[in-house]
């Protein structure tokens, strides 16, 4: 394992933003992760871990410490279990589920990125969340200094949410695994896909298509403008708020959450002109705007800087603010 120096960060995430590392370590193996490990102790410099970088906005100062990117590989299946390497792509794994005739993660197809990246954000999509399906998690604890295997209830995963994000750092995600099923088992109950199977019932491949397609018309090519896809979480509150809400903007669709009193707010149809309640179609700060087929998405042309993303953020956090009375968060990580 060899230890960069002020390697460019920007081209190693989906926004194309950003300045250098000034240590980049790429690893392969529990032990290349030791040693990087040991090498940011010993300099005593702060750690990033780095995945697809495809949900990240790295400032335009770059990261003063030691960047190390996961490459673990590695997929098997044991039984309906898919196991696979933190370095894996996560769309290689759902396409190779989907050609093993194994359902359960074919909704989150086309989402960019790593499956270790995967399970930090506890990513979903069109109606089905990675915990629904995820059994366990290996991960290397540098706090405790050893390899340990995580159950599904230890990851305490929420919306966007995960244990590896309570404690920052503490965890890395070596593999995980997911358990999917034999069962034909469509789930095309999320608006977007219910409206292309009305009354059919899709194959695991119709399934796949049709997300890949629905994903296609509404972000931004990766390969064009950078963009790290939804940019703000979105804010969930006690349903009394959203009736109230609802109140006021009766059109306004809302989410109910599983096992929760409490409900999805959809915050781009806010920002959605066609609304009438905010117009961000002429807003621009520097090459950045919301994506102007998913408001929800910032898109920045090549050669925006993190400055400009970041003040186009806090636009629109006091637009929402103003307007709702309500703080959103940004979904995409800032470092
Ligand atoms: N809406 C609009 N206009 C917009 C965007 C949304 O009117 O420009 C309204 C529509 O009423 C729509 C509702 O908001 O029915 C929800 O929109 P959409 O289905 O596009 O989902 P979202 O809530 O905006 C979330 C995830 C996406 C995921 C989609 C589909 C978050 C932060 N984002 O977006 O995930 O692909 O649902 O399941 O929860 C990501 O995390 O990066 C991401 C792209």
């Amino acid at each position: 394992m060899q230890i960069e120096e002020h390697i460019p960060l920007g081209p190693l995430t989906t926004f194309k933003i950003g300045g250098p590392a000034r240590f980049f370590a790429r690893v392969k193996t529990t032990e290349e992760l030791q040693e990087a490990l040991a090498f940011a102790k010993e300099k005593n410099v702060k750690l990033f871990i780095l995945g697809g970088g495809s949900n990240i906005l790295v400032d335009d100062a770059g990261f003063d410490g030691l960047v190390i990117k996961v490459e673990i590989t590695g997929v098997e299946e044991q039984g309906n279990v898919c196991i696979a390497g933190a370095g894996e792509s996560w769309d290689a794994l759902v396409l190779r589920a989907v050609e093993k005739k194994l359902w359960g993660i074919e909704n989150l197809s086309g989402i960019p990125g790593t499956v270790g990246g995967a399970v930090v954000q506890n990513i979903g999509a069109y109606g089905q969340v990675l915990s629904q399906t995820l059994e366990w998690v290996d991960v290397y604890d540098t706090v405790v200094g050893q390899e340990k295997r995580l159950s599904k209830e230890e990851c305490k995963s929420g919306y966007r949410d995960s244990l590896f994000k309570h404690e920052p750092g503490r965890y890395v995600v070596l593999r995980a695994a997911v358990e999917l099923s034999t069962t034909e088992r469509a789930d095309v109950s999320y608006k977007d896909l219910a409206a292309r199977f009305a009354g059919s019932t899709p194959t695991l491949q119709e399934v796949r298509e049709a997300v890949l397609a629905i994903r296609a018309a509404k972000f931004p090519d990766i390969l064009v403008e950078g963009t790290a896809g939804s940019f703000f979480k979105n804010p969930i509150v006690p349903l009394a708020e959203a009736k109230a809400l609802q109140a006021t903007y009766p059109e306004l669709p809302l989410f109910p959450l599983p096992e929760s009193a409490d409900v999805k707010v959809p915050l781009g149809w806010f920002l959605d002109y066609r609304h009438g309640v905010l117009d961000m179609r002429s807003v621009r700060i520097g090459g950045a705007r919301m994506y102007e087929k998913q408001f929800l998405v910032i898109a920045a042309e090549r050669g925006t800087s993190s400055a400009d993303v970041k003040t186009l953020v806090a636009l629109v956090q006091k637009k929402i603010r103003d307007t709702l009375n309500i703080d959103i968060e940004p979904e995409v990580m800032m470092i």
